[in-house]
């Protein structure tokens, strides 16, 4: 869930045990262990966490008719879609594997995966920073915030749910 009070946020780790070098990692889509619970029928696995920026990256699993509520985007999003149908509310294309969105600073939307959608959806987002929560479509006032931070603190907490090691992330931190 994403937070609706603030402190100041940290990543967790020993300054000199923060790295700025590339780094790889590998993602499995069919293990369900990974998929971290985000809302109602929607899932992601994190690809890296910028806490420099707040921005972080992300596939994003979504069932047929599962959506997430209307958000305000602070910085840039990329999106490629890999498997499923999706939209936003506010715009009339369809997103099918393939399909490549770039979305400026200053955007609000709805994302919805299809009714029709033949399979779950998968798009890889990278989300250059923060996201306000709405509590409407229209005109919406702050319901919640997320970013490269609270995503961290979301994911490490699932991965001691599931018993995994939630040190792994760390390596998907700058
Ligand atoms: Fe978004």
């Amino acid at each position: 869930m994403p937070i609706t009070a603030f402190n100041s946020h940290a990543d967790g780790l020993e300054p000199s045990l923060r790295s700025r070098e590339h780094f790889i990692t590998n993602l499995d889509l069919d293990d369900d262990r990974l998929w971290v619970p985000y809302a109602e029928g929607i899932w992601f696995q994190p690809c890296s966490f910028n806490v420099t920026s707040g921005g972080f990256s992300v596939v994003l699993k979504g069932l047929p008719g599962s959506m997430v509520g209307t958000h305000y985007h602070v910085g840039t999003v990329h999106g490629y879609t890999m498997r499923g149908h999706w939209r936003y509310l506010e715009h009339d294309w369809i997103a099918k594997p393939g399909t490549y969105i770039y979305e400026p600073a200053g955007e609000a939307h709805t994302l919805v995966i299809t009714d029709d959608s033949p399979e779950p959806m998968m798009t890889l987002f990278v989300v250059g920073g923060g996201l306000i929560y709405l509590d409407k479509p229209s005109n919406g006032n702050f319901a919640a915030y997320e970013d490269g931070f609270t995503l961290l603190e979301l994911t490490r907490q699932h991965y001691r749910d599931v018993s995994l090691d939630p040190k792994k992330l760390d390596a998907l931190i700058r």
